[in-house]
Formats: C-alpha cells, sequence, structure tokens
C-alpha cells in the first residue's frame, strides 16, 4: 500500500510500557490543567491530526503562524496551537524544564519539554488570525478573556488519549481512519466538515460533492468546541445517527472530530483541509461563509462569504487536499429540489431557511417543512430545543449599590411565581455574598469570582427549565459577558440595567453605605472609588427615578413576554 494519504501517520504517544513508567515519573513534575481547549488540541497533537506539529508551539513557530501562515521552517500551517497558562505557573517554569499536561480530571495525558517561554502580544495575534481585534468575534473574545497571557512552547511526548464516555464507536484517530479506508479500498474521499445537524441541503450538497469527486463521503463533524451557542454535540450526533441511513453504507461513512474549532473563516478553512488530509481525505467540501463567526461588532460579517474558499484555492497544493467548493445550496419550488444558488433558473421560485430562522421556529414551536428537514432530525432538535416558553432562562440585573435591583428582583420573583409552570429562583446580591461567597471581599478578582459563581448557578438552573433571578452589581462587562455566555448554551440570558444614578442612589442611601464610602471607611466602593461599567446593549433598561416597583417589574415581565419566554406554551 503505497498511497501517501493512507499510510500511518507519525503519532507523539509512547508505547504502553513507556507511557506508564513516564506517568510514574510525571508524578513528581510540575503540572498544568489543561483546559477543556487544550485538552482538544493536545488530543490532535499527539494522535498526528495537526501533523507535522510535535507539541505546542515554540516563539518562532507562533511568529511565523501569526504573521505568514508558517512554521519557522516554512511548513504552511495556519492556525496558532499555543499553550495559555497563567501568569502564576508560568512563574515556576523555566524552559528546559518538563512539565506534566493533566486533563480535568487531573489524569496525566502527556509531557511537555518546555523549550520557550513568551508573552504573546495578543490583539497583534486577533489582528492577524482572525481578521480584527473585535471581541464580537468568539475566538478573540476567549483570547482576549480566557486564555491566559503567557505561551509555553515545546514538543509533547503523549501517554495517553483524553478519556471520551460519548459516542466512543464513532470517534476515530487519523489513522484508524486511514487503517478503514485501507480496509474498504476507497482512494479517494471526500470529507464533510460540519458543526451543525444535516438537513436535506447538506444532504445533496455531500452527495453532489461525491460524484463530482467520485469519491466516498466521510461525514466529519466536528465535536470538540463550536461557536458558542451551537446545538450540543449530543443531539447532533443523535441526528447525524438519524440521517445516515440516508446515504449508501458503501460509499459513506460518519466519524466524529475531537477539534476545537476557532471560527476563523478562510484560515480556519485551511487549517480544516490539513487536518483532513491528516485523517487520510483527499477532497475536503467547502460551502459559504465556512467557519464563519458571525457579525462584528459594528453588524457586519468578519469575512466574505467565499473568503474561505479563494484561500483554500490558493494553497489547495500545500494542504495536500482538493477542494469541492459550493455556492449555497436553495431549494427550488418548481423543480422540488435543492441547487447550488448560482444555477439557478431564473425566476424559479427560491425557498431557504436560515439557521436564525430555524432556531426562531424551533423556539417558537412553529412548523419546520418537509422539504427543509429530516422529520427525524427535527424531533431530535424539538426534543432538546423546546419552544421558548417551555426553556429555563436568567434574568440578570446589574446597577449600583441600592440602585432598586433587590427590590425589582423581588417584585419580578412573586409575579413569576403567580403565572406558575417553572420553579424560580433568587440569587440576590447580598443572599450571595452569605451562602456562596462568604469569604470573598470587593476587589476586582473577587467580584469576578462572585459573578462567575452566580453565573455558574444560573446556568444551571437554566439548563433544568428554571427561571433564574439574579440581582449583583456585576460591574465589569467582560464578567457579564462571560455570564452571558455561559448561559446562552441553555437558554435566554435577559441583562436588565437598573439605571438609577449615582447621585440617586447615594440620596436614598438605604443601608447607609454611601456614606460610609465617602468617610473612605468602606474601600473599593461600586461608583464611589471602585468603577461601574454601563451595559451598552443590555435587553432593557429601566429608570427607577419617579416609577414605582411595580412598574418596573411589569417592565420585564412585558420584555419576557415580547421575547416569547413567558405566555404561549
Ligand atoms: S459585585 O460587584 O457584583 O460582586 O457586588 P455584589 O455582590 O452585588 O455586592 C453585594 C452588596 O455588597 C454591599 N457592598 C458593596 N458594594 C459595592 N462595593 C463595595 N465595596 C461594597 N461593600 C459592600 C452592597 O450593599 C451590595 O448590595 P446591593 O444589593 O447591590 O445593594
Amino acid at each position: 500500500m503505497s498511497l501517501p494519504n493512507l499510510a500511518p501517520i507519525p503519532e507523539l504517544y509512547v508505547s504502553y510500557e513507556s507511557a506508564q513508567k513516564l506517568k510514574h515519573e510525571a508524578g513528581t513534575l510540575a503540572s498544568w490543567d489543561l483546559t477543556p481547549r487544550q485538552v482538544c488540541d493536545l488530543e490532535l497533537l499527539m494522535n498526528g491530526g495537526f501533523n507535522p506539529l510535535k507539541g505546542f508551539l515554540t516563539e518562532a513557530d507562533y511568529t511565523g503562524v501569526v504573521e505568514e501562515m508558517r512554521l519557522a521552517d516554512g511548513t504552511l500551517w495556519p492556525m496558532p496551537i499555543t499553550l495559555d497558562v497563567s501568569e502564576a505557573f508560568a512563574g515556576q517554569v523555566e524552559p528546559g524544564q518538563d512539565i506534566a499536561l493533566r486533563d480535568q480530571e487531573g489524569v496525566i495525558l502527556a509531557i511537555l519539554s518546555v523549550t520557550d517561554k513568551y508573552t504573546p502580544n495578543k490583539a497583534r495575534e486577533a489582528e492577524m488570525v482572525f481578521g480584527a481585534d473585535d471581541l464580537a468575534h468568539p475566538a478573540v473574545n476567549y483570547l482576549h478573556h480566557q486564555a491566559g497571557p503567557v505561551y509555553l512552547g515545546g514538543p509533547v511526548v503523549g501517554i495517553q488519549q483524553p478519556v471520551h464516555y460519548d459516542f466512543k464507536a464513532r470517534r476515530d484517530t487519523p489513522n484508524e481512519l486511514r487503517a478503514f479506508f485501507r480496509k474498504m479500498g476507497w482512494r479517494r474521499i471526500v470529507a464533510f466538515q460540519t458543526r451543525n445537524p444535516l438537513h436535506r441541503a447538506h444532504q445533496e450538497l455531500t452527495f453532489r460533492a461525491a460524484r463530482e469527486a467520485q469519491a466516498n463521503l466521510l461525514i466529519h463533524p466536528v465535536v470538540g468546541m463550536t461557536k458558542p451557542g451551537d446545538i450540543d454535540h449530543f443531539t447532533r450526533v443523535r441526528c447525524y445517527e438519524a440521517v445516515l441511513d440516508q446515504y449508501p453504507a458503501t460509499t459513506t461513512t460518519m466519524s466524529l472530530l475531537n477539534l476545537a474549532m476557532r471560527m476563523a473563516g478562510p484560515r480556519e478553512a485551511v487549517w480544516h483541509g490539513i487536518i483532513r488530509r491528516n485523517h487520510g481525505c483527499t477532497h475536503m467540501i467547502v460551502g459559504r461563509d465556512h467557519a464563519g463567526p458571525g457579525k462584528n461588532s459594528a453588524g457586519q460579517d468578519f469575512y466574505d462569504p467565499y473568503a474561505a474558499q479563494e484561500m483554500f484555492g490558493k494553497y489547495q497544493s500545500e494542504i495536500g487536499v482538493e477542494m469541492v467548493d459550493f455556492k449555497q445550496m436553495v431549494f427550488v419550488q418548481e423543480r422540488a429540489q435543492y441547487e447550488p444558488r448560482d444555477e439557478v433558473e431564473a425566476g424559479a421560485t427560491i425557498l431557504d431557511i436560515s439557521g436564525t430562522e430555524l432556531r426562531r421556529r424551533l423556539a417558537e414551536g412553529l412548523e419546520i417543512p418537509e422539504w427543509f428537514s429530516f422529520p427525524d432530525v427535527v424531533t431530535e432538535l424539538r426534543r432538546t430545543r423546546p419552544p421558548r416558553a417551555n426553556q429555563g432562562f436568567t434574568v440578570f440585573f446589574t446597577g449600583f449599590s441600592g440602585s432598586g435591583k433587590s427590590t425589582i428582583a423581588n417584585a419580578l420573583m412573586v409575579k413569576l411565581m403567580e403565572m406558575g409552570g417553572r420553579p424560580v429562583t433568587l440569587l440576590d446580591g447580598d443572599v450571595v455574598r452569605k451562602h456562596l461567597s462568604s469569604e470573598l471581599g470587593f476587589s476586582k478578582e473577587h467580584r469576578d469570582i462572585n459573578i462567575k459563581r452566580i453565573g455558574y448557578v444560573a446556568s444551571e438552573i437554566t439548563k433544568n427549565g428554571g427561571i433564574a433571578i439574579c440581582a449583583p452589581i456585576a460591574p465589569y462587562t467582560a464578567t457579564r459577558r462571560a455570564v452571558r455566555e455561559m448561559i446562552e448554551q441553555y437558554g435566554a440570558f435577559v441583562e436588565v440595567h437598573v439605571a438609577t444614578s449615582i447621585e440617586e442612589c447615594e440620596k436614598r442611601d438605604r443601608k447607609g453605605l454611601y456614606k460610609l464610602a465617602r468617610e473612605g471607611k468602606i474601600k473599593e466602593f461600586t461608583g464611589i472609588s471602585d468603577p461601574y461599567e454601563v451595559p451598552e446593549s443590555p435587553e432593557l433598561r429601566v429608570e427607577t427615578e419617579n416609577v414605582d416597583v411595580d412598574n418596573c417589574a411589569h417592565q420585564v415581565i412585558l420584555k419576557l413576554e415580547s421575547m416569547g419566554l413567558i405566555g404561549r406554551s
């Protein structure tokens, strides 16, 4: 067997015996607990999915990748695969040292021989890799708000694969897929990368691609990390399994890829191509807006919808995978079939349901037509996304101390309880500080921990179909955003800015705290000696001066109704 795409690919794992020995020795090394994204990256590093990388990027490789999409030796590589760590951990590590890389349960997965320790210019990384230093881009937001400030680079020795308990039989390493293709006698394989459920348009697209490339089809969905707010991978895999029997088993297979996507559009497409090459594929489908992150903070698309195809085309021979490119597929009513938008006859009736429209229909329990999707897929989606009026949600009040947050939150709770249907939990600032955060003070760091705890509890409540009402000060935009992201995976996040001015709060001074703050007896007091970042676009802003509490709470009820969160179910 001499086909280069099917020969075994190098992995970074050592033998079982060496792994046992190393694991034992590694017990005494400084160790880093990997973040979920780092676990995904490490898995693909170790199993050859990121070949030719042999570890986390060194500074020279990182600079080359950021500036020119190339490793220091000139090899094409579009995405920084970096081990970001905290300042505190970086302080304990020097180049030349080995560190143990552990998963979230403390299992040692690999050893990193640190050769480089460097502080990246994150703004530059954002500009060059993602096209803009704009926090509306999920990976830029991650870079600035979740990734640590220092990067460690160096080769990795793999001890064991990260453990997965779900869909084990559907997960394959590059070598397992290569072996499968060899066994099946498949020579030409076209990969379909996706982070969404498959509907009829995707089926048509994949059929056409396989025909066009005269290739077998690998449906290769990402189950690592996708765009915040996407449908969870458990649901998606059930959806994929439901449509798999629509495909001929002799020419199609499906395998799950534990990739952490970055939504980097063109660069990401090139990266996906290299990863598919490593998995033994010869072709890859690149459709409209491949790995697109959505709109930027000015409401415009980050990338041109066909920029990914353009960039892939440019680097195709270096990637080693041929692109099968498609325009957007649309349903042509007169012909009762899907066609690429640019091939549709003039005057024909085009039907299309965008991702946003699909979410709206699911959220409101509206019809999803047969021409759009498969009944089994729709049933799965409806199980996971019941109509909004049956889903959990969080109302998050923010504002100065004494602005009226707690009072309005209490009134809202009573009104929601009167309506019934879902359990309501109030996470008031004072109450949380008593029961969840009693050891915390009011430094930025402590406030952030406090708010993230509230966010975590609210996200669990939301996930389980309840209503969480939170009423902390929550003075920092970035922290509020982090909480929003935690919750929006499971249901709506309704931010309500209680916009009482600091003068009015001080005048009311219900708890006498402002007086003490003015006298310097309470330090770091929000609005007096500590910052409050006013929310720019909350779902609702309520003025409390000259408006009674009942009316303020009612405004929130109206907002919830307009968002479909209460009412019809
Ligand atoms: S934060 O920033 O969101 O973590 O604050 P939070 O937990 O909501 O604060 C709860 C109450 O703590 C009282 N308090 C202070 N607030 C602001 N700054 C300082 N330094 C401070 N020290 C004590 C204050 O009464 C907050 O109550 P609320 O419910 O907002 O009136």
